[in-house]
């Protein structure tokens, strides 16, 4: 755990640390493996170090300081590098001293620990305090900051980190994640040179599209997924970002992360609190994969609802339908969903607007009544359809926005985003309602509250949202336009926080036109999230792939859908690697066809608690090879799921034995080839053996691949 060495223990660390030279100068926050450790001095907290925990805590004693590595830099004295805060004090004072006042550790469970760094401006009454949750078992440490001030006006906040750290190598090699609609988390990788390397984004709405907030930082030089020294990070926060990294001239690596200052001066009144973001890393000496297996396990217990429970599967009906349904049409879905064996149908846009009825991406966003033409006796009517076929019913909302075309435009145009005095500026023909005024944040409450109040056995909600800012101007806000891209975000979490006080339990798909919202931020409020619009399985293997480096398997939406000329069971196999679900139309698939997916679907219900709540072992990258193959592992080793894909079928490509990773060496584990279409029989030769994980590991097992978009999928499990 964390240890402030405080002189209220003064006594207890003369008996036990007396050969330190300062101790009681020195903050040490750890987990199980990971530490990082500030010092004091001449009342600046300064970090002197990050990365794998020390067996013996003396020896941070021992480390040298560097006046530059600030716990939290500032603007306006002797800082030459970019600073994590920088503010203009109420006089017009545009520097910032932040000195040393207080530190405090606090045991909040037997896992996780909290630490305070208390600093304060000595010539001005502005304070900000450092947060370090530290995560033990999980080896995640989640730091954050807020400011505060008692001067006599407003003080400006131009730049306003959530978190600075400092890494030490001779360079830094950059894994980070880019993208667009239908080919988001895009891994790429470059070695990091002098000067400043930005990521961020200014969608508004979202953090992710082109950049995702997350970013891997090798040192000395590029890790795998087993061996490396890397620092994995990504920002809890569901609008504008900023990742930045500075060398400086001391060729330290300088990491500041925090919600993007662009555009965005902040004027804090006296006496109030600004509450950075959290920024979530982790640190491994083993590479790339055990980053992902702490940060998947960290997720599942404190980043999503429910991270440790059971998923629903589905049937959704937009790929198969979009806008063109009635209800007859729906009652045949569900039927086909019954059918299929899933457990539950979300019907998707499309259902509401009357006046102005959603019958393309037009009209009726704002008026979420159901549509009486297409569905004449209403949402219960479907519910209680669903529920007496032994389905769940779920349904999508895009409570966020609004089309010129429905009556909310019309009733509140005080309530939407734009800017004066120019034209209106459509993205998906619609514009953003203004979440900064309390007002809009109760009509969007009120769209879910409404649903589940009026039909109670509604089982799940796929909330979207399809455009970014362009016009960033809330009415609400007036002359403080500035607050805009905080305050939306702002709003939109007092929406969800008030949705979850209500309802905790409600599973709930996160969207954003695909992946465009995928984060932290948003995630402990959703129990899952929708990776992409683009469902081809050879590109999804690489959108998941890229997902997987930070977001758990429980949590990924993976569709088997009518996209890409592949065979249902290299479908079924790429989807199942995430959360399974289908948007397809069963009426064009053959009887076998139909009959392997039910059968996929009881394997799939059957393997996916090893799924969900394993760890991930990445094999083999699809970005260096022709195959693609990841395995999960339950926690107590027992069992085991592994996946194998060949992307592309290249001429006297030999293929080797694929290793697999994270066995029990000494356990003996029976190989069983799966998913299998029926009548098939597996040509893997391992397959019906029990062989040891020691040898699995060693040796491997030959992946029956042939052919581009073929697939195997196999069930290890201890005899
Ligand atoms: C977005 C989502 C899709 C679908 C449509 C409906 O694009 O990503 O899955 O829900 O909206 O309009």
């Amino acid at each position: 755990m964390f240890r402030k060495i405080a002189t209220a223990s003064f006594f207890f660390l003369t008996m036990y640390f007396i050969s330190y030279a300062q101790p009681k100068d020195m903050i040490v926050i750890n987990t199980q493996h990971v530490a990082l450790v500030f010092k004091i001095d001449h009342q600046q907290v300064l970090q002197v170090y990050l990365g794998e925990a020390l067996k013996n805590e003396d020896s941070y004693a021992a480390m040298p300081v560097t006046g530059s590595l600030q716990s939290y830099s500032t603007y306006g004295i002797a800082n030459l590098f970019t600073a994590a805060i920088r503010v203009t004090h109420a006089d017009g004072n545009p520097s910032l001293n932040l000195e040393y006042v207080s530190s405090h550790s606090e045991k909040i469970n037997d896992d996780i620990s909290l630490t305070t760094i208390h600093l304060k401006d000595p010539a001005y009454p502005f304070e900000v305090t450092l947060f370090y949750k530290a995560y033990f078992k999980e080896d995640v440490i989640e730091q954050w900051s807020t400011i505060r001030h008692q001067e006599s006006s407003p003080v400006t906040l131009h730049e306003f980190a959530s978190s600075e750290l400092y890494l030490n190598a001779k360079n830094y090699h950059l894994t980070q994640f880019h993208g667009d609609w239908g080919e988001e988390m895009q891994m790429q990788n470059s070695e990091l040179s002098s000067g400043i390397k930005v990521i961020d984004s200014k969608l508004g709405t979202r953090a992710d599209k082109y950049d995702s907030p997350c970013f891997f930082i090798s040192l000395d030089k590029a890790s795998t997924e087993t061996s490396g020294h890397v620092l994995a990070g990504t920002l809890a926060w569901t609008g504008n970002f900023r990742l930045l990294f500075e060398i400086d001239n001391q060729d330290k690596l300088h990491i500041i992360s925090g919600i993007n200052p662009y555009a965005s001066e902040f004027y804090l009144k006296p006496d109030t609190t600004f509450t950075t973001p959290a920024f979530i890393f982790t640190y491994s000496n083993h590479g790339k994969g055990q980053a992902t297996r702490n940060i998947d396990r960290w997720a599942r217990q404190y980043g999503l609802p429910d991270g440790n429970k059971p998923r629903m599967t589905l049937l959704n009906n937009w790929e198969t339908t979009y806008f063109d349904f009635n209800q007859d049409k729906l009652l045949h879905l569900f039927d086909q969903a019954k059918e299929l064996g899933v457990d539950m149908f979300l019907l998707d846009d499309g259902w509401f607007g009357n006046q102005y009825p959603r019958n393309n991406d037009h009209a009726g966003l704002g008026d979420w009544q159901a549509n009486k033409k297409k569905l004449p006796d209403g949402i219960g009517y479907l519910v209680k359809q669903a529920t007496d076929r032994g389905i769940k019913f779920g349904i999508w909302i895009e409570p966020e926005m609004v089309n010129p075309q429905s009556d909310l435009y019309h009733e509140h145009p005080d309530w939407i985003m734009r800017l004066p005095n120019r034209p209106e500026n459509y993205q998906r023909n619609q514009l953003v309602l203004d979440l900064a005024n309390p007002k809009v944040q109760d009509f969007v409450f009120g769209v879910i509250d409404s649903l589940k109040t009026d039909y109670p056995g509604i089982a799940y909600f796929k909330w979207d949202c399809n455009r970014t800012f362009t016009d960033p101007y809330s009415p609400y806000l007036g002359k403080n336009q500035s607050a805009v891209y905080i305050e939306y975000v702002e709003g939109l979490y007092k929406v969800f926080k008030r949705v979850r006080e209500k309802y905790p339990h409600l599973p709930m798909m996160l969207c954003s036109g695909g992946g465009g919202r995928v984060d932290y931020g948003a995630l402990p409020y959703f129990t899952e999230f929708w990776p992409s619009d683009n469902t081809n399985p050879m590109d999804r293997i690489f959108i998941q792939w890229g997902y997987s480096y930070f977001f758990p398997a429980i949590a990924m939406c993976d569709h088997v859908t009518g996209s890409g000329n592949y065979s249902i069971k290299f479908k079924l196999d790429v989807a199942m690697m995430g959360k399974l679900g289908f948007d397809m139309r069963i009426n064009d698939l053959k009887p076998e066809e139909v009959t392997f997916i039910q059968k996929a679907v009881k394997t799939y219900h059957h393997i996916a608690p090893v799924i969900w709540y394993g760890d991930l072992y990445r094999l083999l990258s699809p970005y260096k090879n022709s195959r693609a193959a990841l395995m999960y592992v339950a926690e107590n080793k027992q069992r085991a799921v592994v996946f194998t894909y060949l992307l592309h079928q290249k001429l006297g490509d030999n293929y080797t034995p694929v290793r697999l990773q994270g066995l029990d060496a000494d356990k003996m584990y029976r190989i069983e080839e799966i998913n299998l279409p029926e009548g098939q029989q597996s040509h893997c030769p391992e397959s019906g053996k029990i062989l040891s994980g020691d040898y699995l590991m060693n040796e491997g097992i030959h992946a029956p691949l042939h052919g581009d978009g073929s697939s195997a999928v196999f069930e290890l499990s201890v005899e």
